[in-house]
């Protein structure tokens, strides 16, 4: 019998769910599952937020002029080389909804940020993923040689979700050089703040050499603001206007502009945040590796454990000691850094399990 109601397109059909990582069911857990910033926002920013609470009756700027401003001054470029939008992941919806029509094909590491094959599938785009390295790293040969003709867009993900390395300066120039300039590279640099690799990028050195590369970068993370759902794109005027031109009009909203806007004046806050993170990342790591377990390079504010068939019975522990981490089944486990004794109890979890003998995930 024909069902009663619209079918969608099979694209939408048959996508691949994403999985937010686990909330709290009501026990008190540490949210370690969804590489958060543990630090709630401070009174600058609660300020920020109330004052511009009274104006919801009105659209917000759809421009986003002042944030705008203030990101291009940031980076020392000219408005039109910044797009805003609702997160870097609606950037990211944009810029595909702008170069690719169906069948076209976008390029990107596997595993990476789960988001990507959604996005891709959406509108119609033929996803080409590229396995990583052994060690969690972009294959940068492999993404070169997966370019087609019918390549429009290729994404980066540096520090790469869920593994945790960085490209480094080296690898992104072999990259755009092997690449045809009418290819978009798309580098989404969410983590980058949270990098020390002395070879990582934040690709901005290459724009003027390469203008079909696009950064990303977001309020989500370093910034703390993930619930307000606000990021960046910049890139080349000619390259970004159809992306902007494709956003959802007024998609930023006026909390996450006001609030945005405010943080971007609290520099010595933020990188104090980040700081802490990044010393809490060697503290968790440097604790885990002396336990016996391989670590991938660990550059954004989580690490990587390689658990293969082993991340649900990792996971089952994990929750067990109140600690609500991300898995990825038949792969690995992903685990933010957190609140001090949140990393307490996950240096105890790693310093108690063992993973199976012959485990990608064991050192020793
Ligand atoms: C690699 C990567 N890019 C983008 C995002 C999402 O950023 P936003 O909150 O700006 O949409 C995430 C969030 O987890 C991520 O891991």
């Amino acid at each position: 019998m024909a069902s009663e109601f619209p079918e969608a397109r099979e694209a939408v059909r048959t996508l691949p769910s994403y999985i937010a990582g686990a909330r709290p069911d009501g026990r008190p857990m540490w949210k370690l599952s969804s590489n958060e910033n543990p630090n709630a926002p401070g009174p600058a920013i609660l300020a920020a937020l109330a004052e511009a609470a009274g104006a919801v009756n009105r659209y917000p700027d759809m421009a986003v002029a002042d944030l705008t401003h203030a990101i291009a001054a940031r980076h020392d470029v000219v408005t039109d080389e910044v797009a805003v939008g609702s997160g870097s992941v609606a950037l990211i919806e944009d810029l595909l909804q702008a170069y690719c029509e169906a069948g076209d094909e976008v390029v990107y590491p596997w595993r990476s940020f789960e988001a990507y094959p959604i996005c891709i599938q959406v509108v119609g785009a033929t996803g080409v993923p590229v396995p990583l390295t052994q060690d969690g790293r972009h294959d940068v040969a492999a993404l070169a040689a997966a370019v087609t003709p019918h390549t429009k867009v290729m994404i980066l993900c540096s520090p790469n979700n869920p593994t945790g390395p960085t490209l480094t300066r080296a690898e992104l120039r072999t990259l755009l050089g092997a690449v045809p300039s009418h290819v978009v590279v798309t580098l989404d640099s969410a983590y980058i703040d949270y990098a020390r690799d002395p070879e990582a990028t934040d690709g901005f050195e290459l724009r003027a050499e390469f203008p079909n590369l696009v950064i990303l970068r977001t309020f989500s993370k370093a910034y703390g603001l993930c619930g307000l759902r606000v990021g960046y794109a910049l890139g080349h005027p000619e390259v970004l206007a159809p992306v902007r031109a494709a956003s959802t009009p007024f998609g930023v909203n006026t909390l996450a502009q006001a609030a945005a806007l405010a943080a971007l004046g609290l520099s010595d806050a933020v990188a104090a945040s980040v700081e802490e993170n990044v010393r809490e990342r060697a503290r968790v790591v440097e604790a885990g590796r002396a336990a016996g377990w391989r670590i991938p390079d660990a550059q954004g504010n989580f690490f990587w454990l390689p658990l293969g068939e082993d991340s649900a019975r990792f996971v089952a522990g994990a929750n067990a000691k109140g600690l609500l981490v991300r898995g990825f089944v038949g792969d690995g486990v992903r685990i933010s850094i957190g609140e001090p004794e949140a990393n307490d109890l996950v240096i105890e979890l790693l310093q108690e399990w063992r993973p199976a003998e012959g485990s990608a995930a064991r050192s020793l």
